[in-house]
């Protein structure tokens, strides 16, 4: 299960999302924002990493019109690791290396076909497992 949030500046791509994730065969929640009205980007981002760090969904993907704004609000929940990527190479080095839990997304950053080969190499690539990417993973957590 996919975790989904956006505020207003990011609700049109987290739809093209959500249909490209229901095109995958992959399940998601989606914890709003549900229209382009002017709303408050912390409470999506920190709906959507509440909920990956306890577990209900596996990974998050969140939107604002930077991705930064959301991506801050999600790091600020204990266990969260928020990446904002606007390319295939930070978005796959940041699972490699990370182990990342939620993707952000600037909608008006990065366009809708760019963003979905974001989305893919994000949730298509594992962590790597090394020992000394765990172990900065830790310090992170302090
Ligand atoms: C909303 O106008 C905008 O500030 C927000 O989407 C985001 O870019 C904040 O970081």
């Amino acid at each position: 299960m996919i975790a989904i949030g956006c505020d207003h500046a990011g609700f049109e791509l987290k739809e093209d999302v959500k249909k490209h994730l229901v095109e995958r065969g992959l399940d998601y929640k989606d914890f709003g924002c549900n229209s382009t009205s002017s709303v408050d980007y912390p409470e999506f981002g920190k709906k959507v990493a509440k909920s990956v760090v306890s577990g209900e969904c596996e990974k998050g993907i969140i939107i604002c019109g930077t991705g930064i704004g959301i991506s801050i609000s999600a790091n600020k929940v204990k266990g969260a690791r928020a990446a904002l990527c606007g390319d295939c190479f930070s978005a796959e080095a940041t699972r490699l290396h990370n182990d990342a839990n939620i993707l952000a997304m600037g909608a008006r950053v990065t366009g809708p076909g760019l963003a979905m080969k974001i989305v893919d190499t994000f949730l298509d690539t594992p962590f790597s497992g090394e020992e000394r990417h765990q172990r900065r993973i830790d310090m992170i957590e302090g």
